[in-house]
């Protein structure tokens, strides 16, 4: 198996452009499923979850061809399966995305429960509740869960927690309901938005993305497109640490600053300078960094997808911080990780203390989930000695040339 090495690396210093996002490009590649002309995808990133999702579309009858390095073209005119394989959902829980589009496309949608990082349990009862309100019927046996209705109707949706996944799912289904659909309490993340203009862009009639209610008048067809995806905020997020965590300067470019208010705030409670220009972002390290606290939750507050990346920071930072994680049950996987690499951490339910200390060591480390292998990486830029990380497929899944990338701003990070 595959491995990457991380030498301690000298500041990081440069440049580096973010790569669309993972978030908005896996619900938009489902979200073709609805059109029923060409579909146009730019900025797509290289990534092994944006392979899974593709087959998942092409194993459903779509046309799916890369015209380009970012660039993919979808064609679902043809739809003619609407079951999702096993093997296909075990390995993405983001497959289940195409169940609300299948539904209202052509009535009907099997798929076994999904899989994906193991962050907690990760229930799928606000996805069902919403199909149900719209009118399908649900059954769940021997690990399948099928979907099906006649037609769909649409109704007012209270979603009891903002999951992005749901308010996602529940959209896409909406868009070819009869009548008007209001999703209460629904996320508001950027990737909502993206896929909301997605949508609207093929002739679906969204309103309120971005906001806690989103209401969607249903439309009888959706034709075809070109769109672009948003920038990743967790990758530019990632880069800024590592500048960051490295005492080093780095422009992060591509990136919507808005959408990284909390990691530009954070970052410069640590004592770091955090300088915005127009579509980047300069992060300028500090030998003294200071600890901090953070606290996750939905947009617009921290991102539970920085939490673990932050951590390795905090490791470093001079005094106590603590990380309070509100939106996953189970994700301190990093944590023992971390502490193998000298790291001071204790957990206490949903919270962790993290004790600054002066350095990390290197260790055989594992990745334990996508966002946990980031911040291994960001330990291993820092820590003295030579940083093996295993079980690097989880960072293939959401990281475009991560190697690449930080190579360039002078990394030392191999694959072997
Ligand atoms: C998405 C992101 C993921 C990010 C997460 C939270 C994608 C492909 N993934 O995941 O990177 O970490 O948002 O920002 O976009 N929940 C329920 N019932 C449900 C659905 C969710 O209880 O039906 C709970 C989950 O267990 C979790 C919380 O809601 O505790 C948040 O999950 P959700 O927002 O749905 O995350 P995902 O869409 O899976």
């Amino acid at each position: 198996m595959e491995k990457i090495l991380v030498e301690t690396s000298p500041p990081l210093k440069g440049k580096v452009r973010i790569s669309g996002a993972k978030n908005s490009a896996l619900p938009i590649l489902a979200a073709s499923l609805l059109g029923t002309e060409d579909i146009i995808l730019e900025d797509v990133p290289n990534l092994k979850d944006i392979e899974v999702m593709c087959e998942v579309l092409t194993s459903l009858g779509a046309k799916v061809e890369i015209l380009d390095k970012g660039i993919i073209k979808i064609n679902s005119s043809n739809i003619n399966n609407y079951v999702t394989r096993y093997e296909l959902m075990s390995k993405m829980r983001a497959s289940f995305l195409v169940m609300g589009p299948l539904l209202t496309r052509i009535g009907k949608t099997q798929t076994s429960l999904p899989g994906g990082c193991a962050i907690g349990t990760r229930p799928i009862d606000l996805h069902l509740k919403g199909f149900k309100a719209l009118g399908a019927t649900i059954n769940v046996d021997h690990g399948n869960i099928s979907a099906y209705a006649d037609k769909l109707v649409g109704n007012k949706i209270y979603l009891d927690f903002p999951s992005v996944g749901a308010t996602e799912n529940i959209m896409m289904a909406a868009v070819l309901a009869e009548g008007e659909t209001i999703i209460d309490n629904a996320a508001m993340e950027p990737e909502i938005v993206d896929l909301a203009s997605f949508l609207n862009k093929l002739g679906a009639d969204i309103k309120g993305a971005g906001t806690s209610t989103i209401k969607i008048k249903g439309v009888k067809e959706l034709g075809g497109g070109v769109h672009s995806i948003i920038p990743d905020r967790i990758e530019a997020g990632t880069f800024m640490v590592a500048s960051a965590i490295t005492g080093g300067d780095v422009v992060v470019e591509n990136v919507i600053t808005s959408h990284i208010k909390p990691i530009i705030a954070k970052l410069k409670e640590t004592g770091c300078e955090v300088i915005e220009n127009g579509d980047s972002v300069r992060v300028i390290g500090t030998k003294d960094l200071r600890a901090t606290d953070i606290k996750t939750l939905p947009y617009p507050g921290f991102p539970t997808d920085m939490q673990a990346q932050f951590m390795t920071l905090m490791s470093l930072c001079k005094g106590t911080s603590v990380v309070i994680e509100t939106v996953f049950e189970n994700r301190f996987m990093h944590v023992d990780e971390l502490k193998r690499m000298g790291a001071d951490i204790k957990i206490d339910g949903r919270s962790a203390i993290i004790n600054g200390v002066d350095k990390l060591t290197s260790a055989p480390v594992k990745a334990t989930d996508l966002r946990a292998g980031a911040a291994l990486v960001l330990a291993g830029l820092v820590a003295e000695g030579v940083t093996e990380i295993d079980n690097i497929y989880h960072i293939d899944r959401g990281y475009d040339g991560i190697e690449e990338k930080l190579s360039k701003l002078g990394a030392r990070i191999y694959r072997k």
